[in-house]
């Protein structure tokens, strides 16, 4: 075993399990101790690529387990709440999947139970972590886009269909946290409509409109019975606009130096607006896995005590919003206030 500094558990080793398992597995200040799944074969499988683990389909035996200073949840989203508890109840700092929970009152629980015992909490906030997201904030903050007027983020692929969670839920999340973190600023009220075609009940399609402070206004179309994959998000500014496609490797990020000029003196109406165009530059971005960003990140907080980027109340803030819009969603649009 490698010399390490944070000793985890990890439970749910599904799709997304063993990418968490990989890049902890690889940092140097860390240490992967127990892997636990209830289905026998995922263990098979990890024990085979990671023998110096111990596998186990009993949870409890990570929670027993006196060396592990951290526990990683990547189990289906109903089942992260308990889990979450029960690692925060034995003093476990805890690294969870999005979304943190499917009800406000649970994550509210779990966020005042962390920062109680002075733990850990940090949610799977991944696009937070990523460097073009990071590009699109700097972008922002410094004000090269001018006033933002809105943005919109498609979120669309043939697949990975859910058979327990609708499309808004198991993909919003990132798109919900990152229009928070892009516009350091929480939605007053979303609307929602959404669409069964596949199964009973259970959303494919879902469009979203959440209402920020300012009249800044982020629209996100979810779905997973498209025929593109997009991962787009487009940003309009009063001085440029961004597009930032997740789906290229290298010109992820486009700025347009576009934009209205308002013309004083015009003559006639068509002339008060002027569509103005320019250069459309492409920013050099230094790509590093985002998902070993966020892991290192985790490992980083719990060593010097620093709240993460994405911490309990930021996940607590994405559930509010999850929760109504899909309140929204169930009453055909309607919209509903937020209160964060
Ligand atoms: N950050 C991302 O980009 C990203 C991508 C995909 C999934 N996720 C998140 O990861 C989590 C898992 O998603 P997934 O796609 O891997 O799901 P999955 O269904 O493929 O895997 C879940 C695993 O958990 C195991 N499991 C279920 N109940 C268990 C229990 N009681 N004890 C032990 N093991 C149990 C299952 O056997 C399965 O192997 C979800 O929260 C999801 O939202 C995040």
């Amino acid at each position: 075993m490698k010399e390490s500094k944070i000793t985890l558990g990890l439970v749910g080793l599904g799709y997304w399990g063993p990418n968490l398992l990989r890049n902890f597995d690889q940092l140097p200040n860390c240490c992967v101790k127990i892997c636990c799944d209830l289905d026998p074969s995922r263990l098979e499988s990890i024990k085979a690529q990671y023998p110096y683990l111990t596998v186990t389909a009993n949870y409890n035996d990570l929670l027993s387990d006196p060396d592990l200073d951290a526990i990683v949840i990547a189990t289906p989203a109903r089942t992260h709440y308990t889990f979450a508890l029960k690692a925060l109840q034995h003093g476990k700092h805890l690294f969870i999947e999005k979304p943190l929970t499917l009800e406000v009152q649970h994550a509210i629980e779990l966020v005042e139970l962390s920062e109680a015992g002075g733990l850990i909490l940090m949610v799977g906030h991944l696009m937070e972590y990523h460097p073009a997201i990071e590009k699109l904030r700097e972008l922002i903050q410094s004000e090269e886009l001018g006033q933002i007027y809105y943005l919109y983020a498609q979120r669309v692929n043939l697949g990975r269909i859910r058979y327990d969670e609708n499309a808004m839920w198991s993909l919003a999340p990132h798109d919900f946290s990152v229009a928070m973190y892009l516009l350091d600023a929480e939605p007053e009220n979303v609307s929602a409509r959404g669409a069964t075609y596949l199964q009973d009940g259970i959303d494919d399609v879902v469009f979203v409109n959440l209402q920020f402070p300012g009249g800044v206004m982020a629209h996100i179309q979810l779905s997973w019975l498209d025929p593109h994959k997009l991962r787009l998000t487009t940003i309009v500014g009063s001085e440029k606009m961004v597009v930032f496609d997740d789906m290229e490797t290298t010109e992820m990020v486009k700025i347009y130096n576009k934009g209205v000029n308002h013309n004083g003196g015009y003559t006639s109406y068509g002339e008060a607006l002027s569509p103005r165009f320019g250069d459309v530059t492409i920013p050099y971005i230094k790509m590093t896995e985002p998902l070993k960003l966020e892991c290192q990140h985790f490992l980083d907080c719990i060593i010097n005590h620093r709240k993460p980027r994405s911490d309990g109340r930021d996940g607590l803030r994405v559930v509010r919003v999850l929760q109504a819009a899909q309140q929204s969603r169930n009453r055909n649009g309607e919209p509903v206030g937020i209160r964060m």
